[in-house]
């Protein structure tokens, strides 16, 4: 492949980074390859880097505004987060510079080459802020694939996916929604029982279903986030008198995050080269917990920027007063960690104590061959 001369700028740029990446792909050694060719994100809000910035609609979840980013770059962009936020330190620790761009900022941009160069050379964010298991991010990425193999061809394409990184963090949403759903209905013992065990299965059912078609979609290695101890969030503590967190919540949390394991431990060996990284958002935390000081924490159960009792009582809003030190809080809003919190969920799960993410770290997924 050469690159014909003349050409405007940017078809040059694209033309020789194809030269390189084919190189790559022939086994040329051009660079000591120090990271995964690429990262692809699929998720809610604590993975979303600003996707929701260009979704229309009054009842997005948006943090466009104001003290959202403050920490990170000053402005807001569109993470739920004072700063970084998981994805991005997840990336950072894989070699990165920060998280992959939101897809839907590349399709509004005007250069239509912009999408598959940073496809092929970062990769891509899908993740977006209330979202649940399964919804469209599958078929962007799809979309996406597409481009890629009518520019770099469908070997090339495949290669560097296997290689890649598939970053998938979802399931929060689901259990809030079922909650509130819940409470909202008098449903006897029984039909809880029976409720719940129906909830489970659909999620595993899609969640599965995504999974494989990632995969036959040519990914191969899965760094995958549980859900956390969603009844510990500072929007349901504050429901309870005490600022107790609700423990409904967390047992339906951890009943999914056990199904989900047996759903990976299962579809591995089914599906040939997969590999996976199952992290484990929710026992960190329940162990952050138990001795917040050791992480620099003063407060774990409250908001840094809200409002009302426990600054929980509202949402982040320009107006709002912050916290003292960001640093020291676990939560930056009332539903989403800090930055720090953050980042100290990217380093356990990248090369932290090993009982945080089964049966390999993603340090290890990123490096297996
Ligand atoms: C955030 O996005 C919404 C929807 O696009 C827009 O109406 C609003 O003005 C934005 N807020 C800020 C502070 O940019
Ligand atoms: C809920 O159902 C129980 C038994 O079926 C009944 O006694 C109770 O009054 C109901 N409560 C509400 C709020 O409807
Ligand atoms: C599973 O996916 C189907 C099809 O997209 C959707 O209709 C359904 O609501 C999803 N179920 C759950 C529990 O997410």
């Amino acid at each position: 492949m050469g690159c014909k001369l003349p050409m405007d700028g940017h078809d040059l740029v694209l033309c020789l980074l194809l030269v390189i990446l084919s190189m790559q792909v022939l086994q040329v050694p051009v660079v000591a390859s120090l990271r995964p060719p690429a990262m692809y994100v699929f998720g809610d809000s604590t993975l979303d880097v600003g996707n929701n910035n260009y979704l229309p609609g009054k009842n997005v979840a948006r943090a466009n505004r104001s003290h959202y980013g403050i920490d990170f770059p000053g402005i807001p962009t569109g993470r739920f987060s004072n700063g970084y936020n998981t994805a991005d330190y997840v990336a950072k620790s894989m070699g990165f510079v920060s998280s992959p761009p939101p897809y839907l900022s590349l399709l509004a941009s005007p250069s239509s080459s912009l999408l598959v160069l940073t496809a092929l050379t970062t990769g891509v964010s899908y993740a977006s802020g209330d979202a649940g298991i399964l919804d469209s991010a599958v078929q962007y990425f799809k979309t996406t694939k597409a481009n890629m193999v009518s520019t770099l061809g469908s070997r090339a394409v495949n290669a560097m996916l296997s290689r890649s990184i598939f970053l998938i963090g979802v399931g929060s949403n689901d259990m809030f929604v079922f909650a509130v759903t819940q409470q909202a209905q008098n449903r006897s013992a029984a039909e809880q029982q029976s409720d719940v065990a129906a909830f489970y299965a659909g999620l595993v059912s899609n969640y599965s279903a995504t999974v494989t078609e990632l995969y036959k979609l040519g990914a191969r290695k899965f760094a995958i986030i549980n859900v956390g101890l969603v009844g510990c969030v500072p929007r349901v503590r504050v429901l309870d008198p005490a600022g107790a967190c609700a423990d409904g919540m967390n047992q339906l949390a951890a009943g999914f995050d056990g199904a989900l394991k047996s759903l990976l431990a299962g579809l591995a060996p089914k599906l040939p080269g997969m590999v996976y990284s199952l992290a484990d958002s929710f026992g960190l935390t329940q162990a952050t917990f138990a001795h917040p000081e050791a992480s620099g924490y003063t407060n774990i159960a409250g908001a840094c920027c809200g409002g009302g009792r426990m600054d929980a009582e509202a949402d982040c809003l320009p107006e709002s007063t912050l916290c003292a030190n960001r640093g020291h809080y676990l939560f930056w809003d009332w539903v989403h960690p800090s930055q720090r919190a953050a980042m100290l969920s990217a380093k356990a799960f990248y090369d932290g104590p090993p009982q945080f993410t089964s049966p390999i770290s993603f340090k290890q997924l990123a490096h297996k061959i």
